[in-house]
């Protein structure tokens, strides 16, 4: 297949970290920047973003009463990905925008393989089927104390699939996005939100600023 990558002129940053980190909040944030600067910006999100990836959406997160098998999980986490990518990512990328998506591959290793226990080198597999040499730009993992997390999604009502885990589960999710931000230092830039939310918004700006010449 030819390599996709040099088709691409937009810049695709990505968003992770465990429920409750404010990334929407920041995604936000950023996006007014990056629109002041004259730039071409999309938000999207994973899993959803397109007509079949927010069905699939609901089947995994909200539809907790269907019983799903961990690799079932990560099989849809992956199908709503590649219609994503066809879609919407790609298109918007070889058009120049600034795609700025809340979660991507990262979140399959971090919950799937962190979270539920399946082997990296599996996830690794489908990866190479749906975005061969395709990564992005850079991700940004937003931290923040578990016990503040969790407060921030009980503030929300209603529980999805992965609301209702455990907190050894999201410790497990949390220690899998470290592991892989500490593996790439180039792409990921790790993030802490418990300051005020204009100072985590600076910080981000700052990252954005250095790593890419606006
Ligand atoms: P949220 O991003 O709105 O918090 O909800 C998405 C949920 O889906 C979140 O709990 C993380 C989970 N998820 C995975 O488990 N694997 C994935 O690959 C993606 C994109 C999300």
């Amino acid at each position: 297949m030819a390599d996709i990558s040099q088709t691409l002129r937009g810049k695709f940053i990505t968003f992770e970290g465990t429920e409750g980190t404010g990334k929407t909040t920041q995604i936000q944030c950023l996006e007014e920047y990056l629109h002041s600067r004259g730039l071409n910006v999309l938000v999207t999100r994973e899993p959803g973003g397109t007509r079949a990836g927010e069905q699939v959406r609901t089947v995994l997160l909200e539809q907790t009463e269907v019983p799903l098998d961990a690799r079932t999980e990560l099989l849809l986490m992956f199908a709503a990905r590649a219609q994503h990518l066809a879609e919407i990512i790609y298109p918007a990328l070889r058009d120049g925008a600034w795609v700025l998506c809340d979660r991507f591959t990262d979140a399959s290793y971090a919950y799937q393989g962190g979270g539920r226990g399946i082997s990296d080198s599996d996830i690794k597999e489908i990866e190479s089927v749906v975005h061969p040499g395709f990564q992005p730009d850079l991700t940004i993992v937003l931290t923040c104390a578990l016990e503040t997390a969790m407060q921030r999604v009980s503030s929300r009502g209603k529980k999805d699939r992965f609301e209702r885990e455990s907190q050894d589960f999201f410790e497990r999710v949390h220690a899998a996005y470290l592991k892989l931000a500490g593996r790439d230092p180039k792409r990921f830039a790790v993030i802490n939100t418990e300051p005020e939310i204009e100072e985590v918004a600076s910080r981000i700006r700052q990252t954005v600023d250095s790593r890419f010449s606006l």
